[in-house]
């Protein structure tokens, strides 16, 4: 009888996993699945966010609402929310061997700062000098029209010009990454189960 392959994520030891992509890739919903999925493998899962619920993360979520900060101010603000969060939840969770699943990281500072005039990779070194770089990083592709329909966006006016435009750049930005040899890009456009089971295929 073929004895399956041993699976490294099986074991007890720590797997930082990351998804990203613009918004309207469906990121939440892949990240809660991979989770329910490695807990039916009695793995010890741990799920998370950014911006995070903390205090940093609910000022950027905030000033979403109530007009946006300067450049310096929102990359600042998601630096220390990604601080707190790598000091108070992602390095004792690895280091507790869990596995960690976070929605969105420092390469959506990279994506989302970088469209507003920062240079990517200058990005990418401040934020390396203290968070930890995941095991896999998940960027969800989808091209902009897909992902603005979806969010309800027929990219009409001159706003919703100006969306198209910023998410573009930031799709060109996660695709950038595609070469890191802990990245893998999934084509998003398939249902939720194809979408999760490519995941899934890609960890194997
Ligand atoms: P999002 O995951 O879309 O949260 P919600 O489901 O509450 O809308 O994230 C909110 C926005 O924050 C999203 O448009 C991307 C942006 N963002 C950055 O600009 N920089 C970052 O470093 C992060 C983590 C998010």
């Amino acid at each position: 009888m073929a004895v399956a392959k041993p699976r490294r994520f099986l074991l007890s030891s720590a797997m930082f996993i990351v998804l990203e992509g613009i918004d309207g890739t469906g990121k939440s919903t892949q990240s809660q699945l991979l989770a329910e999925w490695f807990r039916s493998q009695g793995r010890d899962v741990v799920t998370s966010r950014e911006p995070t619920d903390g205090p940093w993360g609910k000022k950027l979520r905030q000033s979403a609402a109530a007009g946006r900060l300067s450049p310096e101010d929102e990359l600042d603000y998601f630096l220390k929310d990604r601080s707190q969060h790598v000091a108070e939840l992602i390095t004792p969770s690895l280091a507790a061997g869990k596995v960690v699943i976070l929605d969105r990281y420092y390469f959506s500072s990279m994506a989302y700062q970088g469209t507003r005039g920062f240079d990517p990779l200058e990005i990418r070194r401040r934020n390396e000098a203290f968070a930890p770089i995941p095991d896999q990083l998940f960027i969800l592709d989808i091209d902009v029209d897909t992902a603005l329909s979806r969010i309800g966006n027929r990219g009409d006016s001159a706003n919703e010009f100006e969306q198209r435009e910023s998410l573009q750049r930031c799709r060109e930005i996660f695709l950038s990454l595609s070469d890191e040899p802990f990245a893998h890009v999934i084509d998003s456009r398939g249902s939720l189960e194809e979408v999760q089971a490519a995941i899934r295929e890609s960890l194997g």
